[in-house]
């Protein structure tokens, strides 16, 4: 099943309707965003991305610096809206079913039947306020932590904002505080913990609303290699349990084959080629491709 649908996403940035068709035009024909940019003066974050994302699987965005990857992910909670394009999104997809002793399982099974996604670019601002609660969490490259905030405050922070009560939310940061392996640092700042550590909190802060989709901007690539290999593990068992959709952003090749299911790459804005490693590594679409899956380690 799907649970997120982009359909013909462009992205040109700081230009008005006319100005980025003018750019479309351009790239419509085959010009590269490099040649549009000095034409046109306007950047292009994506050109005509038609992507499909599963519902569960883990999903990385590969590409090199410049090639659209922040800007394809800021679209799933709309920090940014598109120049033109949809992007549907499944809202009836739960995965709180899969999480073993997790006080906010939700015992009642998933209706299939029901399925029903949303056009998000029409949701109105509550609509839009409650999607962001409900349904997407983003753990970010800088971790993003609140510094007067305690980690446990961190964490709970997503609950508060839901109206939870503090026993409540309290029971449940330190449920997922213990599920990313961080225990005994909750009454500690963040400014007290090791990199590492701190994007531990990051994540146990995304799990903690325990949203079906999970969004990974370089949440790894500030980290030194070895705690980089340990929280890859960490998520790989994460979502072995939990079934989240898990959409992760890298420019690492090593880390993509590593942790995602499949992975799409991105060149200058357009998507080039979506599959699985071995797809990638057997079948590349054409050069750019085949130099990063010979680039692995
Ligand atoms: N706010 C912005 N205003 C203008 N241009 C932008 C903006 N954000 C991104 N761009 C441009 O859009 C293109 C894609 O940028 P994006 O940040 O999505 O790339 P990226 O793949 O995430 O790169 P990196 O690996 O460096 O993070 C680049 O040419 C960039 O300069
Ligand atoms: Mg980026």
């Amino acid at each position: 099943m799907n649970h997120i649908q982009l359909k013909n996403i462009s992205k040109i940035y700081n230009a008005n309707s006319t100005q980025a068709q003018s750019a479309l035009t351009l790239l419509a024909e085959g010009m590269d965003s490099v040649a549009v940019k000095e034409q046109t003066g306007y950047s292009v974050g994506l050109y005509d991305v038609n992507l499909n994302i599963k519902a569960g699987e883990l999903h990385c965005i590969m590409g090199l610096s410049g090639s659209g990857k922040s800007t394809l992910i800021r679209h799933l909670n709309r920090l940014i809206d598109p120049t033109s394009g949809e992007i549907w999104v499944n809202t009836t997809v739960n995965t709180k079913t899969h999480v073993k002793d997790n006080p906010q399982a939700n015992t009642a099974p998933v209706d299939e039947s029901s399925s029903n996604a949303i056009n998000i670019l029409e949701l109105n601002d509550k609509q839009l306020q409650h999607y962001r609660q409900q349904t997407v969490s983003m753990v970010f490259q800088h971790f993003g932590l609140v510094p007067h905030m305690t980690v446990m405050q961190n964490v709970a922070y997503g609950l508060r904002v839901r109206k939870m009560s503090v026993s409540e939310r309290h029971e449940i940061a330190r449920y997922w505080l213990n599920e990313v392996g961080l225990t005994n640092s909750e009454y500690s700042y963040p400014d007290e913990l090791s990199g590492g550590m701190q994007q531990r909190v990051g994540l146990a802060r995304a799990l903690a609303t325990d949203n079906p989709i999970l969004l990974m901007d370089e949440a790894f690539s500030a980290l030194d290699p070895l705690i980089r290999a340990q929280l890859q593990d960490q998520l790989l068992a994460l979502q072995d349990r939990l079934n989240k959709t898990i959409v992760f952003i890298t420019h690492d090749i090593d880390e993509a084959v590593k942790v995602g299911q499949r992975i799409s790459i991105l060149n200058g804005g357009r998507l080039i080629q979506t599959g699985t490693p071995s797809d990638l590594r057997h079948n590349p679409a054409d050069d750019y491709v085949e130099q990063f899956m010979s680039a692995k380690a």
